[in-house]
């Protein structure tokens, strides 16, 4: 009787599964599972003969031969499943092949950026959003994402600022948390979710000068306390593979150091998935000269513990003979490979290998997909001015004119990496503004010169006014040395407000710009990101106050480039304070060290506006100490005191007065959005524990040291309102 191999019986458990298939391969077959392939149009017969011959761990870009050309995603599918069933019914062992793709923010439906969607401060609807990309990603065959992006970044000059969740560690927890879980979901072998990928392993946001692929020297107290913390959050959430990082950091290749992938991420943080290198990065180790050769870059980073190799064949060329020579150990082979299955297992994809196209077209852009991201995109913009109460605007009544670069472009809605996005699915500002209120928007013709934009507006009751960045003006490798806005905006805005009219600035981009100029004429700033498929819409809604601004900034937007880099949490210095021994006991301050700019940001981390007013009250601690295994609980009353419904996001701030090391001023240990009508309160509770309150010392270990904390809550990172308590030894 015919009986099926061990492995393809899914009621065994699935190491029993990995076991027995670890033990039918060649080493030629286990090496493929190695491996990540690029298809392009020159090498499909080679690399459809290959996975033929020995299967393949994965193949990149799935589907985007097509892309572009006018393509049905039908026909996108059907390519998918080809090389799949080559894989699965033409290949020895039948292993499925994983489909990576960069489903970033969002796969057909676009979602702010992500830097936008940390801005929510709300991981419960950014959670939703990565649970919609991954349908949709699902519904067409691609069953691996590269994201999230967990790189904190603390410089804006660097263009992929825009792909991660800015400058704050906890902040960027939160957020990983959120992607990998809704990417993920609980059971990765539910159909409709699909691997997540932490990405870039690690300190990639700290290249200098923000040049992207650039060198970082970060000692290793800040790497564990600033740019661990979301790939912490992202292993501890079950992210089943992380990238390895393009940059040298501390002297050693990221995709080379035995020390960051194998040490740290597999052995402490205890990371069972599996390491894949960024596009090239395992080959690049020879440019930067640390290895030879190629077959010396498959060894080093393969040794360190990169499992699977993007796109470059180092490992299928050089790894056979490197065990044969004894460099590198049949062990070593066997637990990546292991890595890799089990991922493959846990996904089902032996069981449901293939996509369904009609799936896919009930699935992709679906009305209530649009809903999510119209709300996220509300959520995600953040009210920097607002004088005189002029947003939000009356839709009838008016003249309101809409004007500026940005009125009419549609890929500057949905920002970059947006593979899958269609233009045709975006509306434009000028058409959601013109929806929303018809009676009373003027647009300014989209060729309109500058002079005539100028007369338009001088006709206009109240100006609006869309500046900002194209998508393509940040990403990958997309830097600026200045972060003022493009050429020839302040200049526009300030003319335009010389006319005297009211004016409301709204800006689209990937990155925290410079404002200085644009905040001293312009009387409303709406900074929205490059906000997704119903951007436009989102706009709208906010400023004709359908729903009240809630967006809170995640990163410090700096008053002029070189200021760079600016962030809330910077370390305690011996002279923090202007006038030493003069300072109140809870006072947070930037010193002003420059003699041409002040020392703080334009706008700090987490400061957002409303339409409605919120006070805090009534601070309390639920005990003056605690010991170390004890939880404090922090509440304070918010109290929205205005006369509109509106969300305010209440943040508590932490500092650990006297430490072992020099610690933060300050540092985010938890926030919460809460929804309140006119005159309506709340109590807030914040729950700070060993997590909360300890750090990593120069010994590698986590310490909470014994002593006095501080603790602020407030609306912002300036947060005053303020107290004290103690932990003391057990
Ligand atoms: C980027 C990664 C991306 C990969 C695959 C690389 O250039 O650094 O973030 O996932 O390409 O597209």
């Amino acid at each position: 009787m015919h009986t099926l191999p061990l492995y393809k019986n899914p009621s065994l458990s699935i190491d029993r599964r990995v076991e027995d298939l670890l033990s039918r391969m060649t080493l030629e077959e286990k090496i493929a599972q190695l491996y990540q392939i690029w298809a392009r149009p020159d090498n499909i017969d080679e690399v459809k003969a290959f996975i033929r011959q020995y299967g393949v761990g994965s193949r990149i870009l799935a589907g985007s031969n097509l892309a572009g050309s006018g393509h049905e995603k039908a026909l996108e599918i059907e390519e998918i499943n080809e090389y799949q069933r080559i894989a699965v019914e033409e290949s020895r062992l039948g292993i499925p092949i994983l489909f990576g793709r960069d489903v970033i923010h969002g796969y057909r439906t676009i979602f702010p950026i992500p830097l936008g969607m940390a801005a929510t401060f709300d991981p419960g609807l950014v959670e939703q959003a990565y649970t919609i990309a991954a349908r949709e990603a699902s519904s067409a065959g691609v069953n691996w994402s590269f994201a999230p992006m967990l790189d904190i970044a603390r410089d804006p000059r660097w263009g992929r600022i825009a792909e991660g969740s800015g400058e704050d560690p906890y902040l960027a927890s939160q957020m990983a948390r959120a992607a990998v879980l809704g990417f993920q979901g609980k059971d990765l072998s539910d159909p409709e979710r699909i691997l997540a990928c932490a990405k870039h392993y690690i300190g990639y946001g700290g290249a200098e000068g923000g040049r992207d692929y650039n060198t970082a020297e970060i000692t290793d107290v800040t790497l564990r306390n600033i740019y661990l913390p979301p790939f912490k959050a992202a292993v501890d959430a079950g992210v089943g593979s992380v990238m390895s990082a393009f940059l040298d950091i501390n002297g050693e290749p990221a995709s080379g150091s035995h020390y960051l992938l194998t040490e740290l991420l597999k052995g402490e943080l205890g990371f069972t998935g599996f390491v894949i290198s960024d596009w090239a990065s395992v080959s690049e180790l020879v440019h930067h000269r640390v290895v030879e050769d190629e077959r010396g870059a498959a060894r080093l980073a393969f040794t360190a513990g990169v499992d699977m190799e993007m796109v470059t064949q180092t490992y299928i060329r050089y790894l056979k003979d490197l065990v044969e020579s004894g460099e590198v150990s049949l062990e070593r082979i066997d637990d990546a490979v292991q890595r890799i299955l089990t991922i493959k297992f846990r996904l089902g994809l032996f069981e449901h290998p293939y996509a369904n196209a009609t799936k896919a077209s009930e699935t992709l852009f679906s009305p209530a997909h649009q809903q999510v991201a119209r709300q996220i995109a509300r959520e995600s913009m953040v009210l920097l001015k607002n004088h005189g109460d002029l947003l939000p605007l009356k839709k009838t009544g008016l003249k309101i004119a809409v004007m500026g670069p940005l009125v009419n472009q549609r890929a500057a809605l949905l920002g970059s990496w947006t593979l899958d996005g269609l233009l045709h699915e975006t509306q434009t500002i000028a058409e959601a503004m013109q929806q929303a209120a018809p009676d009373a928007v003027r647009l300014a013709p989209s060729d309109a010169l500058q002079d005539e934009m100028l007369a338009e507006a001088m006709k206009a009751d109240v100006i609006t006014f869309f500046a900002g960045e194209s998508e393509g003006r940040s990403g990958e490798n997309h830097n600026v040395a200045s972060i003022d806005l493009p050429a020839g905006q302040e200049e526009l805005i300030e003319a335009i407000a010389r006319l005297g009219k009211p004016l409301v600035v709204v800006v689209l981009a990937g990155r925290p710009l410079n404002l200085s100029r644009v905040a001293r004429c312009a009387d409303a700033i709406l900074y929205a990101w490059h906000p997704g498929s119903m951007g436009a819409a989102a706009i709208a809604d906010l400023l004709f106050g359908e729903e009240a601004p809630s967006g809170k900034l995640p990163a410090s937007f700096p008053r002029t480039t070189g200021q760079i880099p600016i962030h809330y949490n910077f370390n305690s210095t011996g002279r923090s304070f202007s006038v030493v021994g003069e300072t109140s006991p809870l006072e947070y301050a930037y010193v002003d060290r420059y003699l041409d700019v002040p020392g703080s940001p334009l706008y700090p981390f987490g400061f957002g506006l409303s339409y409605t007013m919120f006070s805090l009250s009534g601070l309390a601690i639920d005990r003056p100490e605690i010991h170390p295994d004890e939880v404090i609980c922090v509440s304070v009353q918010v109290t929205n005191t205005g006369s509109r419904a509106g969300t305010e996001t209440v943040q508590c701030y932490v500092q650990d007065c006297v430490a072992s090391i020099t610690r933060p001023v300050r540092e985010l240990k938890g926030f919460k959005r809460v929804h309140l009508q006119p005159g309506e309160s709340q109590i807030v509770t914040f729950q700070l524990g060993a997590e909360e309150l300890s750090f990593y010392g120069t010994d590698r270990r986590r310490h909470l040291e014994p002593g006095t904390f501080k603790v602020w809550v407030g609306t912002d990172s300036t947060a005053s309102l303020g107290t004290t308590f103690q932990v003391i030894k057990s």
